[in-house]
């Protein structure tokens, strides 16, 4: 990472920071604001609201014009957090106990529903003249991701997907809020159309490259530089980048058994693990991983080449080398 990308991002996160400290204050009832605090204040490597700036820049907009649309997606990204939590019954994020578990789950439920609604005042805030249409592409970013958390769950249970569908589901529940971002970004700065659907594309693939490994470090990565629990897809029987491509290849005999078993335990985690590294399904991860940034880098090329286009280049380096 060069030290004027590493300098950029950290003034970017730390407008993003500050403002969410002016907009998410403890106030009465605690029993509400608390929790949502908790939730916002362990600050996240706040990917999303960084790359809509960073597009919005690179097309010529600047920060005063962006920086609610960016926060405001960082606090949708934390309620859809902490509801996935829930769902996925994890007792860990960032290295902490997650919402629902040091509360509980009605105390998780109401402040994801705030972090939502005070995103929507956040994003109120954006310009009169391109209010509507953003307030669209959030909307329906959203309802895109409720639907694929909605196949996420629906997975769980059933026998055979394949890559196309695994796909379709991380571009929901992942890769929309990333397009959303970069999509965002682009309007803001009055992008003509090409290029807002170049950073759509730049922004999806991403996402989809960012899920899946994320669905990676959550077999081989270890709990503390994580932050999140380790073997907790297998655990939940979630059609994760890996099951999908072990169970499609022409070893699932040598997996199906436990990947199915009704209770897995750690041994059995370690197992399936190491049957995923013996097959190539842990390489074809990695592969998949850096052939989905490629067409990510490719998008990049309808941007004016500039300071910020560089940045974005070399924010695609670091999704492949994320370690947390
Ligand atoms: C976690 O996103 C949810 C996924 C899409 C895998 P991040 O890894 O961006 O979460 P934080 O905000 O940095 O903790
Ligand atoms: C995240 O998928 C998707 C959303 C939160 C919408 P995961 O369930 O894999 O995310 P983590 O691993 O819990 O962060
Ligand atoms: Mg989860
Ligand atoms: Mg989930
Ligand atoms: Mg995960």
């Amino acid at each position: 990472m060069t030290d004027a990308f590493k300098g950029k991002l950290s003034f970017l996160k730390d407008r993003v920071t500050k403002r969410i400290e002016q907009v998410i204050v403890p106030k009465s009832p605690l029993s509400l604001y608390d929790p949502m605090l908790y939730a916002v204040s362990s600050s996240g490597k706040q990917l999303r609201p960084v790359l809509l700036m960073l597009v919005n820049e690179a097309l010529g907009g600047d920060l005063a014009q962006s920086i609610h649309a960016a926060v405001s997606l960082e606090l949708i990204h934390n309620f859809t957090l902490v509801h996935d939590d829930i769902m996925d019954h994890d007792d860990l994020r960032r290295g902490r106990e997650t919402v629902f578990k040091r509360w509980d789950e009605n105390v998780a439920i109401l402040a994801g529903d705030g972090l939502l609604v005070m995103a929507y005042l956040e994003l109120a805030q954006t310009s009169p003249d391109s209010l509507a249409k953003v307030l669209h592409v959030f909307s329906q970013g959203i309802l895109e991701v409720c639907e694929g958390q909605t196949l996420d769950k629906d997975f769980e249970t059933r026998e055979e997907i394949s890559l196309q569908e695994y796909y379709e589901m991380i571009d929901k529940k992942t890769g929309q809020l990333f397009a959303v971002a970069c999509q965002v970004g682009a309007l803001l700065a009055g992008a003509h159309e090409e290029q807002t659907a170049a950073m759509v594309q730049y922004g999806k693939m991403i996402g989809r490259a960012f899920q899946i490994q994320d669905d990676l470090l959550d077999a081989i990565s270890q709990e503390y530089v994580f932050g999140k629990n380790i073997g907790s897809d297998l655990e939940e029987h979630k059609k994760s980048f890996l099951v999908v491509h072990a169970l499609n290849s022409p070893y699932r005999d040598k997996c199906e058994r436990l990947i199915k078993k009704e209770k897995i335990t750690s041994g059995d985690i370690q197992k399936i693990v190491q049957i995923f590294k013996k097959i190539g399904t842990i390489d074809a991860a990695k592969n998949e991983i850096l052939q989905t940034l490629s067409h990510a880098r490719n998008a990049l090329a309808e941007l004016p080449a500039n300071e910020n286009r560089d940045f974005l280049s070399e924010l695609i380096d670091t999704i492949a080398t994320r370690k947390s």
